[in-house]
């Protein structure tokens, strides 16, 4: 194995080929670092995070995060190579490889507020390793980040009188959540970027044997850092820009009697535009598309172009417009008016088989409808009434008793003037519509922002019935 640019181990050492950390135990550093330690059980991976609560779940028999299939892969490895611990600096200065995987928010104050990414912790993490690290590190970007961050890390390395010399490497993370043990152990491909000197090449090279432990090398994309660090913020704007661009389509398809999903399957037979990412919604949320959008609108503007800037700012303008839509669609079938009645908001994660809320469309909707003075009975089956309520009014405002959580979808339902189906859950395709329906006043509103329900079906038991883009 050529790893150039690490110190050897001698053998009372470590009884490991390498030393891997990670700081961040988010749902980006914990599954990608548990992945790791399951395909490699040479390599010894710890995860660190100032979170101390994080860190004994991930210790505990209840992970922090829902994905399916985590469980194994952690309970694998744990203990035997996978570890997780608060010792930030003591993972630090064992490394080989130094992960970074903390958040980066979207700025809420001073210059960039609303846009640009927050890097107070990448900093912060930078000045801990030039601190701690006294042998040679590969330190290795796995948040989203803007361009040319590497520099900033490099700079903050090169200001400290002992830090040792550490190479950085950019190596975004493609996992979408739900799916992410699927999209780890399978990537369409890995991307790694670094700089062009022999120092860089074997510092790539090294992480590059990590992965093809599993993954294939033809998969194993290998560019400068600032491709590299630009591309993630362009596959991600791709992304919401395809599901904004049906989103807009599908209002046009309302006003035409078009079905959006006989468009989306239509054009996307064109091998040129492809099928996936097509499904029109309530719109997209999580915590990666809107953040980065704005991220990359604003350092098309750093950089002098406004235009290119405008351009992207319009697919959170429609995914924003979409979401407000779907909540107006229903007051105005309501006769206008939902003040004291019961909706049942169907989901609430950003989309089916994960726990996480974060840009949840679910807040939008629930804030639009409380406005107008409804009752919101919101079930989800994997997220905790308290954060429901605590998303929606906000971190430690008073209970708006306007606002309640539901422990089921029939509990939700039950005497409901309305559904919403908000999140593409599995179980909200089975429930017994007509049962429910029995018990709903008339007439009986269902609204389907996921599009996964037989609108026709539905109407034959009662149901006024509408879709996006229906
Ligand atoms: C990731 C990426 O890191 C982010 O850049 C990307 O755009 C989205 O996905 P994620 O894993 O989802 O973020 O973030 P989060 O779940 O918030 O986890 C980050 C963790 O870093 C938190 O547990 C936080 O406690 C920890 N952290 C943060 C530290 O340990 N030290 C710090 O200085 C800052
Ligand atoms: C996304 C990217 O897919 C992933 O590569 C990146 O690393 C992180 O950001 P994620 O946010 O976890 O992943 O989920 P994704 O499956 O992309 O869905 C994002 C949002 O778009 C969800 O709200 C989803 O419901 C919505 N969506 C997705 C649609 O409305 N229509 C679609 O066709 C696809």
């Amino acid at each position: 194995m050529r790893l150039g640019f690490l110190r050897r181990r001698d053998s009372n050492e470590s009884s490991f080929f390498m030393k891997i950390c990670c700081i961040g135990a988010g749902y980006v550093g914990g599954p990608t670092m548990a992945m790791i330690a399951f395909k490699a059980p040479d390599i010894s991976v710890t995860v660190v995070d100032l979170n101390e609560k994080r860190i004994a779940a991930w210790n505990s028999e209840t992970l922090p995060i829902y994905e399916p299939g985590l469980d194994e892969v952690v309970k694998t490895a744990r203990g035997r190579n996978l570890f997780f611990s608060t010792d930030v600096k003591g993972a630090i200065a064992a490394a080989d490889i130094i992960f970074v995987s903390v958040n980066t928010p979207t700025k809420t104050y001073g210059v960039g507020a609303g846009r640009a990414a927050d890097l107070r912790y990448i900093e912060s993490v930078a000045r801990t390793i030039a601190e701690v690290a006294t042998s040679p590190k590969i330190i290795v970007e796995k948040s989203t980040i803007p361009v040319r961050t590497a520099t900033t890390i490099q700079e903050i390395l090169a200001a400290h009188p002992r830090a040792a010399k550490c190479q950085v490497l950019s190596n975004p993370e493609f996992l979408a959540e739900g799916t992410a043990v699927a999209d780890l152990t399978n990537p369409d491909r890995v991307l790694i970027g670094g700089e062009r000197t022999p120092e860089g090449e074997a510092a790539i090279e090294a992480l590059v044997a990590v992965y093809a432990r599993w993954v294939p090398r033809e998969r194993i994309i290998t560019t400068n850092l600032w491709s590299s660090e630009l591309s993630k913020l362009v596959a991600n704007a791709f992304l919401a820009q395809r599901i904004s661009s049906i989103n807009a389509i599908s209002a046009l398809c309302e006003a035409t009697e078009a079905d959006v999903d006989e468009v989306a399957n239509a054009i996307g037979k064109d091998s040129r535009i492809g099928p996936k990412f097509l499904k029109a919604s309530v719109g997209f949320g999580g915590s990666c598309f809107q953040k980065d959008v704005l991220n990359l609108t604003y350092l098309c503007e750093h950089f002098g172009l406004p235009e290119v800037a405008a351009y992207w700012e319009s697919v959170i303008k429609i995914n924003d417009w979409q979401k407000r839509r779907f909540a107006a669609n229903i007051v105005k079938a309501l006769y206008n008016t939902v003040a004291d009645k019961r909706i049942a908001v169907l989901g609430f994660a950003f989309k089916k088989d994960t726990n996480d809320t974060r840009e949840t469309a679910a807040i939008s909707v629930c804030r639009d409808l409380l406005t107008e003075q409804a009752n919101v009975v919101v079930y989800d089956p994997k997220v905790p009434a308290h954060e429901i309520v605590a998303d929606v009014l906000g971190k430690g405002a008073p209970a708006n008793p306007r606002l309640t959580v539901a422990a089921s979808a029939l509990e939700a339902c039950a005497g409901a003037h309305a559904i919403a189906i908000v999140t593409e859950w599995d179980e909200f395709k089975t429930l017994d519509y007509a049962a429910i329906f029995a018990g709903m006043p008339k007439p009986a509103f269902i609204f389907d922002g996921r599009n996964i329900l037989n609108l026709a079906q539905l109407r034959a038991i009662g149901f006024r019935a509408s879709g996006i883009g229906k």
